[in-house]
């Protein structure tokens, strides 16, 4: 998977950049081609000889060769490259990646790069654990940058804790995970709903839930990374759009289901991940309802099922995935959903499990399929989750022939 692949391999100020020289040698033997961009700090910690003996190629580090003046491009470098990998990233570096601070080669290279960028941050589990570290890699997470998390174990300082770059042979197998998945959904189109759906009472008030849109953006990020066409129907969420995603913004479930419906009848699948409203108050007051002191009651109409709708729409060949929200009776009510919609697997999560369902950053999900299988997971991020479930899909659309 890597045969070919031209990498760009930052180094920066950390004691796990002596492991840098085990992953230039991995990189290699898998038959990448390897230039060596490091910080000034990156060289305090290991020498650019070690490394350019590795790569056949001087080490970049500075703008430009103090002895002759030649400039280093790194408009070039960032274009050449199939691949950017930094690793180790120090909390400092990862700062000013998340920032534009471009104040050395490697972040300038980083700016300029066109490619795919894998960050394996490296640091004491305090520097890692602080709020403004999390908010730098979600950041970079935000941009469509890889980060290949830290492992837990002993750490520099003897302390214990997640914080140590991942081993080199982790860090290729994500390369090689990333590019053999890269185009195995190109082709394809894939309709995801995501986030809630509000239902207006009058001009200041709403009906809605806690859907924060986080598990719909992480599978609408995974199908386009993948090289999916994705168009992404999004409720009111305060999310960025994920790369190369086509996304369409709307309110209600009404509006949901007009998008989603227009759009899956030349799609291949489509994901249903939004927390539709049920209902929706069966008439909109023009003015803001006055307090009176007496009860009020709302009456309230059936919204149309977008996930029913597609599934009764489906052709040979397209596949409609659910999710189960559950709160008790998991399995029975999640089996019936998908029956009851025609969905060909249906995604289960229960509010019941601590780590699932609204808002966190992590999922814990059984899928259930129309075959009778049954996959339980372990939580996970809901990054990983949404991996997870591609990977399901991925089975129902073959990638399409060229
Ligand atoms: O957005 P997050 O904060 O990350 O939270 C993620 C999530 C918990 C919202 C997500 O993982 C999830 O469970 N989404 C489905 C929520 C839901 O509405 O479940 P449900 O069991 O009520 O609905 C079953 C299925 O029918 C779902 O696929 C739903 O999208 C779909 N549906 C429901 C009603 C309706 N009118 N139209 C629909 O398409």
């Amino acid at each position: 998977m890597l045969e070919g692949k031209k990498i760009i391999l930052g180094i920066t100020g950390s004691i796990a950049a002596y492991k840098a020289a085990y992953l230039t040698r991995a990189l290699i033997k898998k038959g990448a081609e390897v230039q060596i961009v490091m910080t000034p700090s990156g060289k305090e910690f290991i020498t650019p000889v070690t490394l350019s003996a590795l790569t056949g190629k001087p080490v970049v580090s500075e703008f430009f060769t103090a002895n002759d003046g030649t400039w280093h491009s790194h408009v070039e470098l960032g274009l050449w490259a199939d691949a950017m990998l930094v690793a180790p990233a120090t909390a400092s570096t990862i700062g000013k990646m998340a920032n534009g601070i471009a104040d050395n080669m490697l972040i300038t290279t980083y700016l300029s790069a066109k490619c795919p960028v894998f960050v394996a941050p490296a640091m004491d589990l305090d520097m890692f654990a602080h709020p403004s570290t999390q908010h730098n890699l979600e950041r970079l997470r935000s941009y469509g940058n890889h980060i290949i998390e830290p492992a837990t174990g002993e750490l520099a300082s003897h302390l214990e804790g997640k914080g140590r770059m991942e081993e080199p042979d982790r860090i290729v197998a994500c390369l090689e995970n990333f590019f053999s998945r890269r185009q195995s959904l190109a082709g394809r189109k894939i309709v995801i709903t995501a986030g809630p759906t509000y239902e207006k009472i009058d001009p200041v008030r709403f009906i809605g839930n806690y859907s924060s849109g986080k598990m719909g953006f992480a599978l609408a990020a995974d199908c386009a990374a993948r090289g999916a066409e994705v168009v992404l129907v999004a409720g009111p969420v305060s999310l960025s759009t994920p790369p190369s995603v086509r996304r369409i913004d709307v309110e209600s479930a009404a509006q949901m289901y007009d998008a989603a419906t227009r759009e899956f009848s030349d799609a291949d699948a489509a994901l249903c991940c939004a927390a539709v409203a049920d209902y929706a108050p069966a008439a909109y007051s023009e003015q803001k309802l006055k307090r009176t002191g007496e009860n009020l009651v709302l009456t309230l109409s059936p919204n149309k099922d977008i996930a029913a709708e597609l599934g009764r729409m489906k052709r040979a060949g397209q596949c409609v995935a659910g999710f189960a929200l559950e709160t008790e009776h998991e399995t029975v009510n999640a089996q019936e959903k998908m029956q009851h919609k025609n969905l060909d697997f249906i995604v289960l999560n229960s509010l019941r499990e601590q780590g699932a369902g609204f808002r966190i950053d992590t999922n814990k999900v059984t899928i259930f399929e129309q075959n009778g299988n049954k996959t339980e997971y372990p939580m996970k991020s809901k990054r990983e989750v949404a991996a997870d479930i591609v990977d399901v899909l991925s089975e129902y659309i073959a990638p399409v022939k060229k």
